[in-house]
């Protein structure tokens, strides 16, 4: 049995991955899947969006990824099925907005175990069976994940700081995975996006309203453009995805500007 493994997916990318890839033909070694795992902690979002797509191919994981039992179970779902795993998509993930010392401890504990616990042992648990497929496949065809960072992720983010670390977390060892993963012909692409218009900032601010605003509102992006960049870049077997033009600026000052400069500008353009 071939699949797909969505986290996030009640939500935001993971629900317009899930969206784009029940109609994916051929992109991806086993697609079309015979089943789209779906995971979060909303199953009543999750049943709604398998009922809307493909009831018989989408399997809904309901699983709260911080809890001490959701890998588990995951693991144990794996073990049992025994599928030929040719896409993860890791996309659950939160920030909280504001200064750290002013969140919650447990805001605090959830971020860092959802962006950075959560992804590795997810990857962890699914990778023995992209590693086993691709040894089956011809070179460069084999299975993909994408793990979903941010262009936060390239410099530390006042007010935006813990978020902003878990997010170089995914971009380091998203990239050095790739390398490890390369001789089992799977491949690993890092999408760092920058806004863009979902239930993130919603939750980040705690504000059924919440919107971007200031400078991030002028680049905020859509699902509907990134995610079909996302799976193109994954096809083709990039290792790095910085979405949009001013992202690739900020990637590009990171690279080259001091950091304290840039921190500088942070601070002034608020
Ligand atoms: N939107 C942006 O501006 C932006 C920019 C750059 C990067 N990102 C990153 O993009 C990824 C996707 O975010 P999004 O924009 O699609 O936000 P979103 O609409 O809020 O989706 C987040 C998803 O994560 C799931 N989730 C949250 N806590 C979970 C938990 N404990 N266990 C399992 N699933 C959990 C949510 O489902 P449940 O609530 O049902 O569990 C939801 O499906 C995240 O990694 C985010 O950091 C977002």
């Amino acid at each position: 049995m071939s699949i797909a493994v969505i986290t996030g997916a009640s939500s935001g990318m993971g629900e317009e991955f899930a969206r784009r890839l029940i109609a994916e033909k051929d992109g991806f070694p086993g697609a079309p899947f015979d089943e789209i795992w779906l995971i979060a902690r909303s199953e009543e979002k999750l049943t709604s969006l398998s009922e809307e797509l493909d009831p018989k191919r989408c399997r809904v994981v309901p699983l709260d990824l911080t809890s001490a039992d959701g890998i588990a179970r995951l693991s144990s779902l794996l073990s049992e099925k025994a599928p030929q795993v040719g896409l993860l998509i890791n996309s659950a993930g939160m920030g909280k907005a504001g200064a750290f010392a002013s969140q919650s401890l447990k805001d605090v504990e959830s971020t860092v175990t959802l962006n950075c616990t959560a992804l590795s042992e997810v990857t962890h648990v699914v990778l023995p069976y992209m590693t086993s497929y691709g040894d089956t496949l011809p070179k460069k065809n084999g299975p993909r994940i994408i793990n979903i960072a941010s262009s936060a992720g390239f410099l530390p983010q006042p007010d935006f700081a813990l978020y902003a670390a878990t997010k170089s977390f995914v971009i380091t060892l998203s990239r050095a995975l790739n390398q490890e993963v390369k001789p089992h012909n799977v491949t690993v692409t890092c999408v760092c996006p920058g806004p863009c218009d979902t239930n993130f900032i919603k939750v980040s601010k705690n504000d059924p309203n919440a919107t971007f605003t200031g400078f991030k509102a002028k680049f905020v992006t859509t699902v509907d453009k990134l995610i079909p960049a996302s799976l193109r870049a994954a096809k083709k077997g990039r290792s790095m995805l910085v979405f949009g033009f001013g992202q690739k600026m900020l990637h590009l000052a990171s690279k080259i500007l001091p950091t304290n400069l840039i921190l500088f500008f942070e601070r002034n353009m608020k």
